[in-house]
């Protein structure tokens, strides 16, 4: 049975930093409260013309690159998102495109802020059992665009961005060691965007309602979100044979620093061996843990060798860990551009729309013959 390691990683954040006296203008909020209760500083916030995709798109170029790959080497691009462009097309399917990985699935994953442990273990399912070898996994968010401006509960939480690994079939031992995924419905109320789905779709009078912004209780989630967190990574640890003592790095979901702190505690490790960067991005979502696993890689924190857990909770409720041996990539060569993939997609994009016009026009033509 081959394993799956992660040969590459990569993560895009918007230009746009919104800073805590920068909100404290638009609401009634300020620099030391937010600081004092969630840890965040500032966060990014996609300008117009930054998407889901586009963010993913760059974290995922960079990905390739490190794990020395073309676009049209992916066999599967799973995006795990709370913030799809649409509710269909999957933006998973919009990044295949826009990257021009013409020999890839490609689905959108709804797991919330936990979305990419869970993407990442589906992924590594599927290379174990041998039905696919290289896999894009991706957290990509802009929720930024469902957050309503004057609730000052939830506007200072939530940042934009997206991570992207690279997971790689090999026969050498190491990669994904062990995950676990958790949910519980029951508690779904407390964090959630009611407004848009089936159940209740747009009109004036949900807008009106502010049923299509996020909805949450702030104390529930914490108190969810600190029973959980430790109790997860602690499992999945367990499930490949490892304590804590046998893990360089814990990554967890950048919610808030209070929560990270009592995971900590829980575990009985110093706060130095967790990854943290909620101060410079807030929560990010499904986006926060490749982020943070990028950035301690680019850092020179996480190294080749190290065993990492990856930990999550978010909407649902859903909860996850995931245990890794990061080997990085297989191929240290360094002569594949994945980047210009992407202009002959676009080239190729607007060829097949030329196509399905001029069939268009003949096809009505013989429409009007034919009468
Ligand atoms: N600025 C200033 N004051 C604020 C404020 C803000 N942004 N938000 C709330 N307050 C006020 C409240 O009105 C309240 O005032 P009162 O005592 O006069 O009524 C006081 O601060 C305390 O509010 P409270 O809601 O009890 O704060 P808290 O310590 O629970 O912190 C959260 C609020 C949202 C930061 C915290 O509950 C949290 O992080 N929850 C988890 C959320 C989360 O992680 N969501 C995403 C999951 S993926």
């Amino acid at each position: 049975m081959p394993y799956a390691h992660i040969t590459g990683w990569g993560m895009a954040v918007p230009e746009s930093v919104l800073t805590n006296d920068d909100l404290s203008r638009i609401i009634d909020t300020n620099d030391a409260w937010i600081r004092d209760h969630t840890g965040i500083r500032e966060r990014r916030i996609a300008r117009e013309s930054d998407f889901p995709s586009t963010l993913a798109v760059e974290a995922s170029i960079k990905a390739l690159k490190v794990a020395n790959l073309k676009p049209t080497d992916i066999d599967l691009i799973i995006c795990s998102t709370s913030s799809p462009e649409y509710i269909f097309p999957a933006t998973a399917c919009l990044i295949q495109d826009q990257l021009g990985a013409s020999k890839a699935g490609a689905f959108d994953l709804l797991a919330a802020c936990t979305g990419f442990i869970y993407a990442t273990n589906m992924a590594a399912q599927s290379i174990r059992s041998g039905s696919i070898k290289n896999a894009l996994v991706i957290g990509a968010e802009t929720l930024s665009r469902f957050v309503d401006w004057q609730d000052r509960n939830t506007c200072i939480l939530f940042g934009d961005g997206a991570g992207a690994f690279v997971l790689q079939a090999s026969d050498e031992p190491g990669g994904v060691l062990s995950a676990v995924m958790h949910s519980d419905g029951s508690g779904g109320d407390s964090l959630s965007l009611p407004g848009g789905g089936s159940r209740i779709p747009a009109t004036e009078a949900t807008v009106h309602e502010g049923k299509h912004y996020i909805h949450m209780d702030g104390k529930a989630v914490f108190r969810f979100a600190t029973r959980v967190m430790g109790h997860a990574a602690r499992e999945a640890l367990e499930l490949a044979g490892l304590t804590t003592n046998d893990v360089q790095w814990i990554v967890p979901h950048q919610a808030n620093f209070r929560i990270i702190e009592t995971a900590a505690k829980y575990l009985k490790m110093p706060l130095e061996r967790f990854v943290i960067n909620v101060d410079r991005y807030g929560n990010t979502s499904t986006a926060s843990i490749p982020i943070a696993t990028v950035e301690a890689v680019e850092k020179g924190q996480i190294k080749s060798g190290d065993k990492i857990v990856l930990v999550g909770f978010g909407a649902g409720l859903t909860w996850g860990a995931l245990v890794a041996h990061w080997t990085g990539p297989l191929s240290t060569e360094r002569n594949v551009h994945p980047e210009i993939y992407p202009t002959w997609a676009r080239v190729r994009s607007l060829l097949r729309r030329i196509i399905r016009f001029i069939e268009v026009l003949s096809g009505a033509e013989t429409h009007s013959g034919l009468e």
